[in-house]
Formats: C-alpha cells, structure tokens, sequence
C-alpha cells in the first residue's frame, strides 16, 4: 500500500463540518460561525446545545423547547443509580461511561436514528445528574434530585451539594460549559463519529467519545494539571521544576495543542472567571500557575507549544469546589454537545470509516505445528 503514513491522522481531512472552526493559527474558535468570545458573553450552555444541533441560533419558541427538553429528562433510570451506588469508589469517567451505555437499555428503540437528535438531548440532560449522583455515593451521600427550577449550570451544582450555587458561580461553570462545549474534530468527538459511521446507535457513540476523552493527552489533562500545580509547590520553584520535566522529556500538562500554534484561546475566558471569583486564597496557586506558563513558554514557545485549556480549567472547578477527581467528567459534561453535534453531522452524510494501514509483516510463513514449535 502507497501514499504517506499521517501518524495520529495529523492533518488528515475526514470530512467537511458546519461545526467547530478551530484557527490554530491565529488562535480562534468557532461555533458554527459564531466566534466563541460572543458564545461566552451572550449564550447559555443551553443555547450552544441549540445552536450545535441545529447550526441556528434558536429562536425563543426552540430555545423555550430545548430548555423545557434538558429540564425534563434530567433523571436517570433506577437500574443506572443502582450501579451508580456499586461504583462508588471507580473513577468518575468510569462510572460516567458504563450509565450512558446503559441508558441504551431504557430506550425503547435505541437504534432508531430518526430520533437521534431527541435521543441525544436525553444524554446531555442525564449526564450532569449522573456526574454529581456518583460524587455523593463517592462521599457516601445520597444523590440530590434535579431541580427542574434551576438551568443546568445551577441545577448540576445543586444535585452535587445539596444547595442552590450563587449566580456567580452558576455563572462561572454556564461558561466552563460553553467553552469546553465543541472544538472540531478532536480524539473524543473522532471516536464518537467513527461509531457512529457503522450505524451504532447514539448511545454506543457517546459511550466511545467518553472513553476516548479519559486519557491524559486528552481530557484527561485537566486532572494532571492540578497534580502539577501541586506538585510545583509554590512559584518559586516553576522555573526548576520545570526544566526537570524538560530534561526528563516528559509532556507538561496544559500546554501543547496539535491545531493551536499559538495560545488557546479559550484560556483568557477561564482566566476572567477564575478573576471574578473571590480567588484571594487561590492567589498563591494562580502565582503558581503563572510562573510555570512563563517558563513554559521561555523554553517551549520557539516550538510552538503555549498554554491551552487545560491550564486554566481545573483551577476553576477548584474554586466552584469541584474536586480535580472529576474535572475531566466535567469536560464530558461540556463536550457531550459537541459530540452529539457531530453524530448528526455524520449521519446526514455518512460513509463507514474504514482507513487503512501499510502491512509490513512477513508473507506465506511455512505453518509448524505446534508438538513441533
Ligand atoms: C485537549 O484536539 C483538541 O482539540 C483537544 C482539546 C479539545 O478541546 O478537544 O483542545 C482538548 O485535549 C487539549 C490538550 C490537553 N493535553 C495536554 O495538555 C497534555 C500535554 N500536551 C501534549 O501531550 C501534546 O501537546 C498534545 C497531545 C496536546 C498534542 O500532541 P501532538 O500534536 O501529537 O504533539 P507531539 O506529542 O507530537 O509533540 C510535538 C513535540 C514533541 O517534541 P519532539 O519529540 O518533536 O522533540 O512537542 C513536544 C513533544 O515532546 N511537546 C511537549 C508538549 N506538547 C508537545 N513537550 C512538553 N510538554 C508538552 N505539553
């Protein structure tokens, strides 16, 4: 087999999307033409999930529909809490990824991809609910009930302690969402639109992208940044702590991006929330967090590796009293918008994903049988 090899399908085209438009080099982003700085400054989380699904900004009747939609079918099945309950001490996307795949099992026609989109919408209103009902039964609390008052946001806050949040941490986490919402065709959304290209059913494709996102070259790096932050210990120390790591050749969490060329944008918009959170205990930390960027980007910058998202985001969730345990359930959160998008996008044009690789093994090996191996 001819033609170059893309090792991790780097600059390899699978399609044509409406979706995520990721500037690396300039550094912006996209949803569906509408740049993420109004994203973040006008939408909800609930009007980016409209706007995905739909590459419309709604309108109040659709938008009053989508809402009313993730409100109601907040609630997971009793068989799903069971489990919950059973998986209490697993990691979150472990238990995150075994209750979507189950929910499959209370669908009375999973495989019916007329109502993908309807089916899609049940995921992203269950998911906060079974984040936070994991987290109680991991503090070996009962799960809170979804507040159909609240908007998800708040509603997710609410399940997770037991108490309405105030607006500016609702507000806080709404943007969190909204920024980790869609961003093209990354390894979690990729893996949800290879499944679903064989016709899977949505479930199975959720189910892909939330195993795909758990590793730490992924989501995954959301959780390692926080080991880091605490690992460095304090400011002072960023400069050597980091040309240890350098010197070891080991990856830095939060920096690096295969399309980004320069800083994530997505990074000043974390770094304005953690800004207008009282953050006056977690100054020595964002100290901290600085002076790794700054020495990062001393020694890094000329190979085009900056910050990106990750860097920020943990120290958000930290502040909203997230444990870094379930930062990346967090992502997951945000991202099942993004993946759900792309499904659809695929299944108005789909084509089974089936690339190929140049054999390099042997050929017509004398079979030995095995008395005489
Ligand atoms: C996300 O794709 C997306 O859009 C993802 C995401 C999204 O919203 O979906 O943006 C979210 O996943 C952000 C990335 C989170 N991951 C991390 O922060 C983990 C640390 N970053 C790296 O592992 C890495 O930068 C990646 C995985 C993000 C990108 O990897 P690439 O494009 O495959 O680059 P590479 O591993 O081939 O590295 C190229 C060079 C190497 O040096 P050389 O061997 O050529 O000398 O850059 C170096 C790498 O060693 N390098 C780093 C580095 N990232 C790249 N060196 C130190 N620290 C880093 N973070």
């Amino acid at each position: 087999m001819g033609g170059d090899i893309h090792k991790g399908l780097e600059g390899v085209l699978v399609g044509e999307s409406g979706l995520g438009k990721v500037d690396g080099e300039n550094g912006a982003l996209y949803y569906c033409g509408y740049i993420i700085d109004d994203i973040v400054e006008h939408a909800s989380y609930e009007e980016t999930v409209a706007l995905l699904l739909d590459k419309e900004l709604p309108e109040q009747t659709e938008l009053d529909r989508v809402e009313e939609t993730l409100r109601e079918r907040r609630s997971i099945p009793a068989e799903v809490d069971t489990v919950l309950e059973g998986m209490a001490d697993a990691q979150p996307m472990d238990a995150l990824r075994t209750a979507v795949s189950m929910l499959a099992g209370h669908d009375d026609d999973p495989d019916d991809m007329d109502r993908a989109r309807d089916k899609l919408l049940g995921i992203i209103a269950k998911v906060p609910t079974i984040i936070a009902a994991h987290e109680r039964y991991n503090q070996g609390e009962e799960p809170v009930e979804p507040d159909p008052e609240l908007g998800h946001a708040a509603n997710f806050l609410y399940m997770l302690r037991g108490k309405a949040p105030g607006e500016r941490e609702a507000e806080a986490l709404d943007a969190a969402l909204k920024l980790y919402a869609e961003h093209g065709m990354n390894a979690s959304t990729f893996a949800g639109v290879v499944t679903v290209s064989t016709l899977a059913n949505v479930y199975g494709a959720v189910t892909s992208a939330i195993a795909a996102l758990q590793g730490p070259l992924h989501g995954g790096a959301t959780e390692t940044v926080i080991e880091m932050i605490e690992d460095v210990g304090g400011p002072d120390n960023a400069e050597d702590w980091v040309a240890g790591k350098l010197e070891a050749h080991e990856k830095i969490p939060g920096f690096g991006h295969r399309v980004y060329q320069v800083t994530d944008p997505r990074c000043q918009h974390f770094k304005a929330h953690i800004d207008r959170l009282p953050h006056e205990e977690y100054d020595e930390w964002i100290a901290t967090i600085e002076a790794v960027r700054e020495a990062v980007e001393e020694a890094l910058g000329g190979k085009g590796i900056w910050p990106n998202t990750d860097l920020y985001s943990g120290t958000l969730y930290t502040m909203l009293d997230i444990p870094p345990r379930f930062d990346t359930a967090m992502f997951a959160m945000a991202r099942v918008a993004g993946w759900s998008a792309h499904i659809l996008e695929q299944l108005e044009d789909n084509r089974i994903m089936r690339p190929r690789v140049r054999y390099v093994g042997e050929l017509d090996r004398e079979w030995v049988p095995l008395t005489e191996r």
